[in-house]
């Protein structure tokens, strides 16, 4: 797919499928597509409108034109007033991607200014329309026979803007760039766990690093990781015939002398829970439970590729969680690398177990911010549900601003509390801290505040995004993997590079 800016003039001749969004009263003969079509196929289209009452931009309506029915019009209902916000609109320019691909369009012309917020500058508006048209483009089709004709495709969509310049052309770079790597990190979370081991998956690191020059990537082999003493990467990984890759990935783009921001993936390419082995419908999605780590790959990858002014640290332990007679045992005590022990209550907490050691790894890069990120607890779904990710920090300024960039980014965040009486929970019998809480209550702030035990006083934020691992019906995406995480890390270093 080929995405262009262009300004109205622009516009080919008899576009083959135009997209009006219409807010409510809105006139159709006022919008910049009605001067396209002929007198007769305008009229066409008002009368349409005219018969409609409730159009949204949940059900649009698509018209064949009189003069050439192989020529659409895409008509939505834009809402106006604080009703229009972020993930509404999103939605909305996915809509129109599959709504275009439905009618088997090549060629889409859309206008910015229909789906843009008030508040939002014409650049940003730009870049997260482009990033969202990529994003409802993409399947996941790898493993299916090509049918006859081959799959749906739209070859082109151009998107009107009230007039072209530099800032507005950077924008689209930058969406695609974006866009491209959120449907990466779909393909390595949706490849099948016999597929994405943490071999492969390190392996893809490594060729990334290959292709982008200012990325520099390191995986560490099991003796190195067993020599630096990480116990919960090695324990976690012993039940599997698979061994286990710790993925550093370093992008240099300010001075050297500068912290980075460091950010930490959970790489669990397969959880079976273990020897606490999970039950048939808890373990059907858990290819995807490399989610985080695949967010940072791809994060650190767009980072570099957009040039960003800032260092950034991926780190990504990578391992698979199998039962087996040499997996390991709930009552093992493992060592991490700070010299913290880890109390395994229950295998199938494996994630912070090998976050842990991502954390105090983390340490040696005195990073300036540390976010993990972490298809962590079925409890974070049951209290969130799938349309938002938790957040944690230990600090109140980094609240605000995650909420913020998540809102940015579209990928969004909600708080939920940290408070130290939370640790009484994970309190440790014979090691110093258990890797569950003693009740099954707030399971997801039990997996927070064991993470906290090996930050430090890194200031540091903590998204578990078991609740939007994989996509929903209505946000007019692919099944499967929905790339969550990506869009976040990528706004938060540019945030963090405009300081
Ligand atoms: N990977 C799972 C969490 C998960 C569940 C992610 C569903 C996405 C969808 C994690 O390793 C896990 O098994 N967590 C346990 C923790 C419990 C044993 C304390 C959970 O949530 O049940
Ligand atoms: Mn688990
Ligand atoms: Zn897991």
């Amino acid at each position: 797919m080929k995405i262009n800016i262009i300004t109205v003039s622009q516009i080919p001749q008899n576009p083959e499928c135009l997209v009006v969004g219409l807010d409510k009263g809105g006139n159709f003969k006022k919008h910049p597509s009605f001067k396209l079509l002929t007198p007769n196929d305008g009229n066409f289209v008002v009368k349409a409108l005219g018969m409609e009452n409730n159009l949204s931009e949940k059900k649009p309506i698509v018209l064949s034109l009189p003069s050439d029915p192989s020529r659409k019009v895409i008509l939505l209902g834009i809402p106006t007033g604080k009703s229009w916000n972020g993930r509404r609109r999103q939605a909305a320019v996915r809509k129109v991607v599959l709504q275009a691909k439905d009618s088997k369009a090549k060629q889409v012309t859309l206008f910015l200014n229909d789906f843009s917020l008030t508040k939002m500058a014409d650049d940003v508006s730009v870049r997260t329309t482009v990033e969202n048209i990529l994003m409802a483009d993409f399947s996941f089709n790898k493993y299916k026979e090509v049918p006859k004709g081959g799959w749906p495709e739209i070859k082109s969509v151009n998107i009107v803007v009230p007039r072209l310049n530099k800032s507005l052309a950077k924008a689209l770079e930058e969406g695609i760039i974006v866009g491209e790597e959120v449907n990466h990190c779909r393909v390595l979370s949706n490849t099948p766990g016999g597929d994405m081991t943490p071999e492969k998956l390190a392996e893809f690191a490594v060729e990334e690093g290959k292709r982008i020059k200012s990325l520099k990537v390191t995986v560490l082999e099991e003796k190195e990781i067993e020599k630096l003493g990480m116990g919960g990467v090695i324990g976690v990984s012993r039940g599997s015939a698979e061994r286990p890759k710790f993925i550093i990935m370093e992008y240099w783009g300010a001075d050297k002398s500068k912290k980075p921001i460091v950010f930490v993936g959970k790489g669990v390419t397969f959880d079976t829970g273990g020897l606490n082995l999970k039950p048939s419908e808890g373990i059907y999605e858990m290819h995807m439970d490399m989610s985080g780590g695949a967010a940072v790959i791809n994060a650190l990858s767009a980072i570099a590729k957009l040039k960003l002014r800032i260092n950034v640290v991926g780190i990504v332990p990578a391992v698979e969680n199998m039962p087996s007679g040499s997996s390991y045992h709930p009552g093992d005590v493992l060592k991490s690398i700070t010299g913290k022990t880890i109390e395994v209550l229950n295998t199938d907490a494996e994630g912070r177990v090998i976050l842990a050691d991502g954390l105090g790894y983390a340490e040696r890069y005195k990073p300036e911010l540390l976010v993990d990120i972490a298809t962590l607890t079925g409890a974070a779904i049951v209290a969130l549900g799938q349309r938002v990710s938790a957040l944690f920090t230990n600090n109140e300024k980094l609240e605000s601003l995650a909420k913020s960039v998540g809102e940015m980014s579209g990928d969004e965040v909600w708080p939920l509390p940290l408070w130290d009486e939370y640790a009484d929970d994970i309190q440790g019998t014979f090691g110093d801290v258990a890797n569950t809480g003693k009740t099954r209550y707030g399971g997801a702030i039990s997996g927070a505040i064991f993470l906290k035990q090996f930050v430090g006083d890194y200031p540091w934020i903590h998204l578990d995004i078991a609740p939007t691992m994989t996509t929903i019906e209505g946000q007019n995406l692919a099944k499967g993997a929905s790339g969550v995480g990506v869009r976040f890390l990528v706004e938060l270093a540019r945030e963090y590079s405009r300081r």
